[in-house]
């Protein structure tokens, strides 16, 4: 097996690049910026943007991959909806160019997408379950998406997932729970959604997942996430209590109060039974690793 990982340098690659060190699977990493994981050797690494694809091509050509998992994207859901035009050139066009690449290659494809396909008015969603995306980013990672599902190719997997979290190496973002984290230590009041629920993931949990896609060469559509929808609110009620700060540092405010520019899905999470059985996926609970972030 040879693996190229894409977004090496975030959060997800990072967990991905560490898990095929330690199992000693033979890979290869791009992104877009200079190498900032310092677990990925150098010799391991060219910084590629993947909408440049002369460049793209030039690395495919230089190692037989048998393996791509594909996780760089555009992630700032606002950003997109700011900028759609960069964003479906890299969420949807260079996702496209890969796989065309994968398939004449007969490359395994595993592609990240995200619960925001979905609107977000029943949660729970299964991988049959119809997408119906409200941003943006949401439509870009849509499209991606259909270029797999109607290409009438089959050596290729979604994993779609929510809220990823946990810690990494000069991460170019910070998510919901590190934010958490430092500013309910430093005893500062933040104010959180009470009305879209998520089911946050621990980007460990996330990346073993797609390990394991890639190990046995699964196809088709998976829903990876953790074990409990609950609302953004609620996070931070789980982080002070782990902090044992006071719940009275998180004020309760609605989605529409805060005037972002991307809409979003009101509740998601998903129904993880066919990762459980096929993957052999097991989420921890928030509590579980908290102190591990
Ligand atoms: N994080 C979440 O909450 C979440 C939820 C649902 C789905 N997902 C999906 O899961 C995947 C991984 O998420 P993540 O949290 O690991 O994202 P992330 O931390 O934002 O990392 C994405 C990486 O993609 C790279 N990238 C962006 N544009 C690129 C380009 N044009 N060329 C090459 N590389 C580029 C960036 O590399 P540089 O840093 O080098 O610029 C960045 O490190 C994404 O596909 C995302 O859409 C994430």
């Amino acid at each position: 097996m040879k693996l190229l990982i894409t977004g090496s340098n975030g959060l997800l690659g990072q967990k991905l690049v560490a898990n095929c060190i330690s199992q000693g699977i033979d890979f290869h990493a791009i992104s877009s910026g200079e190498n900032r994981n310092t677990e990925c050797p150098i010799a391991q690494y060219t910084s590629v943007d993947i909408t440049d694809y002369r460049a793209v091509n030039t690395v495919i050509e230089t190692w037989s991959f048998t393996h791509i998992i594909h996780t760089a994207a555009m992630t700032n859901v606002d950003a997109c909806e700011l900028n759609p035009t960069q964003c479906f050139n890299v969420n949807h066009r260079a996702s496209q160019h890969l796989f065309e690449i994968s398939i004449k290659k007969n490359i395994h494809f595993t592609l990240l997408s995200s619960d925001f396909v979905f609107d977000g008015e029943t949660g729970n969603y299964s991988e049959t379950d119809e997408p119906n995306p409200l941003s943006i980013y949401g439509k870009s990672k849509w499209l991606a998406e259909q270029e797999l599902i109607y290409s009438g190719y089959t050596n290729w997997a979604i994993a779609r997932t929510i809220i990823v979290y946990g810690v990494g190496h000069q991460l170019n973002k910070s998510n919901v729970f590190s934010w958490l984290l430092k500013e309910l230590s430093e005893g500062n009041e933040v104010s959180l959604i009470t009305d879209h629920y998520r089911a946050p993931t621990w980007a460990e949990d996330l990346a073993s997942g797609c390990m394991s896609i890639v190990k046995h060469q699964h196809t088709g559509i998976f829903h990876i996430c953790g074990p409990e929808t609950i609302s953004i609110f609620e996070i931070g009620i789980r982080i002070a209590k782990y902090l044992k700060v006071s719940a009275q540092l998180i004020k309760p405010i609605e989605a529409n109060q805060l005037n972002q520019p991307a809409p979003r899905p009101p509740r998601t999470g998903f129904n993880v039974t066919k990762a459980r059985t096929l993957l052999g996926y097991q989420p921890h609970t928030i509590e579980e690793t908290l102190g591990s972030i």
